[in-house]
């Protein structure tokens, strides 16, 4: 169910990320507007290097409170490698986010749009259109393990993976719904139990188990290593890929990369129940390297806004948004496309290209 007021804590963080996301709110202003929907905005300095430099840390100490405020948080980039170190400001912000958030899911498209050229050969819009799932709070990414008799010759570490039956049925759950919610009704899941012999054919266990909840979707699995290179030569064989934290992490990189630029490419840390906010974002970092000159592409943040609107049931609004990104790429207008695209554009051109198709909706 939507809700009737969507709040939205607006945080752009770094670097390009303060030059899209005043497109990323145009377009959802846009959209809301043509539709009727009340957004709220309320805009954040916090989780930037700048704001570390004038506080000492990434956060103010009450942001959870202030955050837990609100349905989502639309979210730039973080991280200015000159000015603070990496490991401190992406820890001391968004990975805060996603873990105190329990946002165990990372949602990724992996679509291939118009006007835009895929790295794989002879593929065309329609061709790649897949969603990769991620669980995103346990499998390999614990902290459980450790070191012993270090800088000796029997030097040891040991780092235990952890699946428990409640992360890992929440995030296939998640997976069996979106993929019934779509006409092809697949789900693909990654394993590799072949070579994990107890975590990875509990996984496929449990995958088993609630495929029996889900009889209108069809269910494959592939061992990870294989998954990849079908990514890359049989793209249109996938709807739906759900994948534990380390193999979801490689597919969710993997996936967007087989559909051109990373410009583009949106994401969602969610947390279903809505219990905590939901973070929606552009894949790209802060790109440093072409901050400050108004060139990048907008059309990830755009699009990270999309998902927003979908995953709260602003259904008919998300596809238009969609759509309306689909035509501005489609029409391959070089004074429009940025240059990460072959255009002579920039962040404004596209970024109101786009937000003109929204008006123009109805
Ligand atoms: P990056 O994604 O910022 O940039 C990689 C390359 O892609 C650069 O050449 C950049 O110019 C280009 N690029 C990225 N987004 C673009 C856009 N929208 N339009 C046109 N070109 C674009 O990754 P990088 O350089 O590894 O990291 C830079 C900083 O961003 C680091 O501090 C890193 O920790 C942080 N980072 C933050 C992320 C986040 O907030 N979720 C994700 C990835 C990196
Ligand atoms: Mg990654």
């Amino acid at each position: 169910m939507s809700p009737k007021l969507l709040k939205i804590a607006v945080i752009p963080g770094d670097g390009i990320g303060l030059e899209v996301m005043p497109y990323g709110v145009r377009c959802l202003e846009a959209a809301a507007k043509v539709f009727g929907l009340s957004l709220e905005f309320e805009h954040f300095d916090f989780a930037s290097c700048d704001y570390y430099e004038k506080h000492g840390d990434m956060l103010p100490s009450d942001w959870k409170e202030t955050l837990l405020k609100f349905d989502a948080i639309y979210f730039g980039a973080v991280g200015m490698p000159d000015q603070v170190p990496d490991h401190v400001s992406l820890w001391g912000s968004l990975l805060k986010f996603r873990r105190e958030f329990d946002q165990y899911i990372n949602l990724r498209p992996c679509r291939l749009m118009p006007g835009v050229k895929s790295p794989l050969a002879n593929k065309k819009p329609g061709d790649i259109d897949f969603w990769v799932v991620r669980e995103n709070t346990e499998g390999e990414y614990s902290s459980i393990g450790g070191k012993i008799f270090e800088g000796t010759d029997r030097e040891t570490v040991v780092q235990e993976t952890v699946m428990t039956r409640v992360g890992v049925d929440r995030v296939l759950r998640y997976a069996f719904n979106l993929a019934q919610s779509r006409p092809k009704k697949k789900l693909t899941s990654a394993t590799k139990s072949n070579g994990i012999s107890i975590t990875m054919p509990y996984w496929d266990s449990r995958v088993k188990e609630m495929s029996s909840s889900y009889s209108d979707v069809s269910v494959e699995k592939y061992h990870i290593d294989i998954l990849t290179a079908h990514f890359v030569q049989r793209p249109e064989i996938f709807d739906v890929v759900v994948g534990s934290n380390l193999f979801g992490d490689i597919m969710s990189d993997l996936g967007p990369a087989c559909t051109g630029t990373i410009g583009i490419a949106p994401s969602g840390n969610l947390n279903p129940e809505g219990k905590f906010p939901s973070l929606f974002e552009p894949v790209h970092g802060s790109a440093p390297d072409i901050f400050g000159k108004g060139i990048a592409n907008p059309i990830g943040m755009i699009w990270a806004g999309q998902m927003m609107l979908e995953h709260f049931g602003f259904s008919e609004a998300a596809a238009a948004v969609l759509k309306s990104i689909e035509i501005v790429l489609g029409r391959s207008d070089l004074e429009v496309m940025t240059a990460d695209m072959g255009g002579k554009g920039n962040t404004q051109t596209l970024g109101e290209a786009v937000e003109k198709e929204i008006l123009a909706f109805k």
